[in-house]
């Protein structure tokens, strides 16, 4: 790699690896000619420049090499184009009615249906990438395969981001410490700026504001909550994401999933909420361990989904006069 792109010019480098421009704004350099090769624009640069900014002229191309190589690994990792689940056994032991659902990228897809039916264990099969390896004998298939080792117990390049149903945060640091070291681990350019930005945004989502140095184990649920759905949705570069019933968090749940949907992912969300569930393009019925039938939302439903939303602000708006002592009129 580092001999590869020693012979580029800078445009070629940006056209190929479009972030590779932070490479140099991070390390103040200033940004080569565009026709220039970036080994010639190595040797222009001045000693006393380099020094001042403590940088080592041999060592700028293989680090550059090292950071387009982790990140094509990151994005290489989660382009995928569908899931497909295919149907294992209900809890009675017999085959589950839906034998296969395919989701393709930017669908959302509700999980509902009666407490203990099975919603949670269904995203727990996807989490793992269950290979008839679970109590329900489900498989599921990446574009169409059955996903190797490496990929289901690949820790960096997760496919998957849960939000899950319990959540604890047991690291012994401050919330803000928390969010930059998640965002140096997935290597983005500016981890402190998007730290900023997560802390902003579950804010925004959670009833009660903390503040950055608040410690991550002094959090309430719905502040974790909402630190996890924020964090997701600006770091996550999974192309899969599980949530798990929002809706109990005290978070701003149509808030937070217009965050966690907005780019092209394939959304499972298990719900009791009937807002939630008419979100979604499809929705899973589960009973007795069993996905039961899949059914779409039509226009219809997308109908009552107005009255719905209607009726909900009214509720949160009773809740929220609640919350802060006052009479209801
Ligand atoms: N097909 C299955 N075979 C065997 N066990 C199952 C199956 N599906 C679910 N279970 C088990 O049933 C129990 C209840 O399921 P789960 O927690 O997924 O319910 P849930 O629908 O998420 O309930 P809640 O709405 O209360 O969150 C779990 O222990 C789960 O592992
Ligand atoms: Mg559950």
């Amino acid at each position: 790699m580092t001999d590869k792109i020693a012979n580029f010019t800078y445009t070629r480098l940006i056209k190929e690896y479009p972030y590779a421009e932070d490479f140099f704004s991070t390390r103040e350099l200033p940004a080569p000619g565009d026709e220039v090769l970036l080994k010639e624009y190595l040797e222009g640069i001045g000693d006393e420049e380099l020094q001042d900014k403590g940088l080592i002229r041999e060592e700028i191309l293989p680090e550059l090499a090292g950071f387009l190589e982790a990140m094509e690994s990151l994005s290489s990792s989660t382009s995928i184009s569908s899931l497909k689940i295919q149907g294992g056994r209900a809890k009675d032991g017999n085959p589950e009615a839906v034998e296969s659902l395919t989701v393709n990228v930017g669908d959302i897809i509700s999980v509902v249906g009666p407490t203990g039916s099975g919603k949670s264990r269904l995203l727990e099969d996807i989490e793992c990438l269950a290979q008839q390896d679970t109590p329900t004998n489900r498989q599921i298939l990446i574009d169409g395969n059955a996903p190797g080792n490496n990929v289901r117990f690949s820790m960096d390049k997760k496919l998957v981001a849960q939000i899950s149903q319990n959540m604890n945060f047991v690291m012994d640091c401050s919330a803000l410490d928390f969010v930059i070291m998640h965002s140096e681990s997935r290597m983005v350019p500016n981890p402190t700026e998007i730290a900023h930005e997560i802390l902003a945004l579950a804010n925004e989502l959670a009833g009660e504001r903390f503040t950055e140095d608040t410690a991550l184990t002094n959090l309430s649920g719905g502040q974790s909550r909402a630190l996890m759905i924020a964090d997701t949705a600006l770091l996550s570069q999974s192309p899969i994401v599980l949530i798990d019933e929002i809706e109990n968090a005290g978070v701003d749940r149509k808030k937070a999933l217009d965050l966690l949907v907005r780019n092209e992912k394939i959304v499972f969300l298990a719900t009791h909420d009937p807002l939630l569930a008419l979100m979604a393009d499809r929705r899973v019925i589960i009973n007795g361990g069993s996905m039961i039938r899949v059914i779409e939302t039509n226009d219809q439903e997308r109908g009552m989904l107005c009255k719905l939303e209607e009726a909900d602000a009214l509720l949160l708006n009773a809740r929220e006069q609640l919350r802060h002592g006052e009479m209801l009129h």
